[in-house]
């Protein structure tokens, strides 16, 4: 789809809402800010939740943003909730306006579900650098045979959890040999159930329930893409405990920050270079970007780069574009200040002091 003509112009393109905590919200606990959203507890079991348009890529945060981020991660995530929702709850409850949303609360489990149906990414570098194709390998606990090419379909959809934190976060013997700040370790089903509690599981079998709900959430929305020419290549969910004991899809799902969508039209075997090629509608495009500057190995120097307008330009169309393939709705292009935006909702519903 071509972008519209006018994200061209300079004052929508710089009409972006950049992650913040306002103080005026009426919350009944200190608020808490991600990489992206801002989490607001504003009753019990009650949070508003504010998506800003800020990217990140490497556990870093950029400093641009990109028009209309936010609002299309959450029109992606309330379409998957939506058709997910007979398969596990989830954490939404209503849309307030832009960027925002009222959740129930959960207690977060401090796992990121990672699911792979290509072998792509993270999986393929240590794929290759390992054993090497010829011999196959262990990844996240997962055994992958030999002779897989790179992007290439793996023969089923396999879970790769890696830890939501730092290696320090987690006091369990398995983590022994690891640099105390290394990100996002890599896990293993077994080594979750050894250590259930410290991941914030209640029970060790929670986790293969999680499993088994994450596989059946997999292989719906991985339909539900097919039939609009897409591949979802990977993808990261969240899970926590809702008052009531159960637990709930959380976060996010299925957006182009956690997941790689692939065209499916233009997903093929490269007979030269000896890959499978894929056409990237995700943020991939923006790692690719900062690692071919070597920006990826200097926090500081990631945090503080200057995105250009056209990747910037590039980023936005694959965000709009995608959720109008998925949700069938389109980004509003505005120059209300985005900001203004979302602080008249939250006086509008009654959450600011
Ligand atoms: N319903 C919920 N109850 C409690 N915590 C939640 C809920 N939904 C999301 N969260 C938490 O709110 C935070 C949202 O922030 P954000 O999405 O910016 O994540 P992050 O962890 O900083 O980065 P990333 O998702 O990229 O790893 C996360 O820590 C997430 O676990
Ligand atoms: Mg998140």
């Amino acid at each position: 789809m071509p972008i519209d003509e006018r994200l061209f112009t300079p004052d929508v393109l710089a009409n972006t809402l950049s992650r913040e905590i306002f103080p005026e919200v009426r919350t009944i606990a200190p608020p808490k800010m991600g990489k992206v959203r801002t989490v607001y507890r504003v009753g019990k079991d009650q949070l508003v939740l504010v998506t800003s348009d800020n990217l990140s890529t490497h556990d870093v945060v950029h400093r641009r943003q990109v028009y209309g981020k936010g609002d299309n991660l959450n029109a992606i995530s309330a379409f998957y909730f939506d058709l997910t929702d007979d398969i596990i709850p989830n954490h939404f409850q209503t849309y307030l306006g832009p960027n925002t949303w009222l959740t129930h609360e959960a207690t977060p489990i401090r796992v990121e579900m990672v699911f792979r149906a290509y072998i792509t990414g993270s999986a393929w570098k240590a794929y290759e650098k390992a054993d090497g194709p010829e011999r196959g390998m262990n990844f996240c606990g997962v055994h992958l045979r030999e002779g897989y090419k790179r992007n290439q379909r793996l023969d089923s959809v396999i879970f790769t959890p890696t830890a939501k934190g730092q290696v320090k976060d987690f006091d369990i013997s398995e983590f022994a040999s690891l640099d105390s700040n290394e990100d996002d370790p890599k896990l293993t089903i077994d080594v979750i159930r050894r250590n259930f509690r410290v991941f914030g599981l209640r029970r060790a079998e929670d986790i293969d329930y999680l499993v088994e709900k994450s596989l059946a959430l997999y292989h719906a929305i991985h339909s539900d893409l097919a039939s609009k020419g897409h591949l979802l290549a990977d993808t990261k969910w969240e899970f926590g405990y809702l008052p009531d004991g159960r637990i709930a899809l959380i976060d996010e799902c299925v957006t182009p920050d956690s997941s790689r969508f692939w065209n499916a039209k233009l997903y093929k075997f490269d007979e030269e270079k000896n890959i499978w090629i894929a056409e990237q509608d995700d943020k991939q495009h923006f790692r690719d970007h900062v690692e071919s500057l070597g920006l990826h190995k200097d926090e500081k120097a990631l945090a503080e780069y200057w995105m250009p307008d056209e990747l910037l330009r590039a980023g936005i169309g694959k965000y709009a574009n995608i959720r109008q393939t998925i949700t069938g709705t389109t980004m509003e292009i505005t120059t209300k200040p985005r900001r203004e935006a979302v602080l008249e909702t939250l006086a509008q519903k009654g959450f600011l002091r």
